[in-house]
C-alpha cells in the first residue's frame, strides 16, 4: 500500500469536517488496487458500506461486481474504488454541497496518488464533481472527457450508477444495463489494452 494513501486514510478516520462524522460507524476510504489503471468513483457509503468500511459492498455493489466481471475486469486488481463522500449520509440521502466541499480534498489526493489512466464517474453525484453541471448522465454516459481542469492526461468516463440499474431489468440492446456493460468494455479497452 502506498504510504501516502495510508496517511490520507488515517486523516479521514479522524476527520470532523462535516456533520456526517457524528453519525458514521466507519469511514469508507477505498477498495481495490492502488496500482490500478482504472479508478471508479461512486457517490457515498450506504448502510452496508458504513458497517464494513468498504465501498460498494451492498446490493448495488454486488450488481457492480457482476458488471465488472462480465466486462472482463477484476475488482481487486484492475480497479481502485472510492466514493465522493467518505461517510454515510443518514437515510442514504444525496450528499449536501458543504459535505462534498469538506470531503473533496481526500478524493483529489487519492487521484493524485493513484494516477489512474481512466476515472469512471459512477452516477450523477460523482460526475457533477468533475464535469459541467449542465450534463445529464443519461446523455453523456460512455463519453470520454479528457480535458478536465487540473487532471491533464486522465480520461473521465461517466457511467450509470448500479443503484439505478437495480431498478432496470431489461437486457435488450440499448437498455441501461446493456449500455453500461458496453461502457465498461470500452473502459477496459481504453485503460488496459
Ligand atoms: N453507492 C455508492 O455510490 N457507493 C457505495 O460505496 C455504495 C453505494
Amino acid at each position: 500500500m502506498k504510504a501516502a494513501l495510508l496517511e490520507l486514510e488515517a486523516r479521514a478516520k479522524n476527520c470532523v469536517g462535516c456533520e456526517l462524522c457524528k453519525t458514521r460507524t466507519n469511514i469508507v476510504f477505498s477498495d481495490g488496487s492502488p496500482n490500478a489503471k482504472i479508478m471508479l468513483i461512486g457517490e457515498a457509503p450506504g448502510a452496508d458500506e458504513d458497517k464494513l468500511g468498504k465501498p460498494f459492498v451492498g446490493r448495488a455493489g454486488k450488481l457492480l461486481n457482476e458488471f465488472l466481471k462480465n466486462a472482463g475486469l477484476e475488482r481487486q486488481k484492475d480497479l481502485y474504488i472510492a466514493n465522493t463522500l467518505k461517510c454515510r449520509p443518514p437515510e442514504n440521502r444525496k450528499p449536501k454541497k458543504e459535505e462534498k466541499e469538506a470531503c473533496e480534498k481526500f478524493l483529489h489526493a487519492q487521484i493524485k496518488t493513484i494516477k489512474p489512466k481512466v476515472i469512471v464517474l459512477c452516477g450523477a453525484t460523482a460526475m457533477e464533481s468533475f464535469l459541467d453541471k449542465k450534463f445529464k448522465i443519461s446523455k453523456v454516459r460512455g463519453e470520454i472527457f479528457d480535458n478536465v481542469a487540473g487532471y491533464k492526461g486522465i480520461k473521465f468516463v461517466p457511467i450509470l450508477h448500479p443503484s439505478y440499474l437495480l431498478r432496470q431489468h431489461s437486457l435488450d440492446e440499448g437498455s441501461p444495463r446493456d449500455l453500461t456493460l458496453k461502457d465498461l468494455i470500452m473502459i477496459k479497452k481504453t485503460a488496459l489494452d
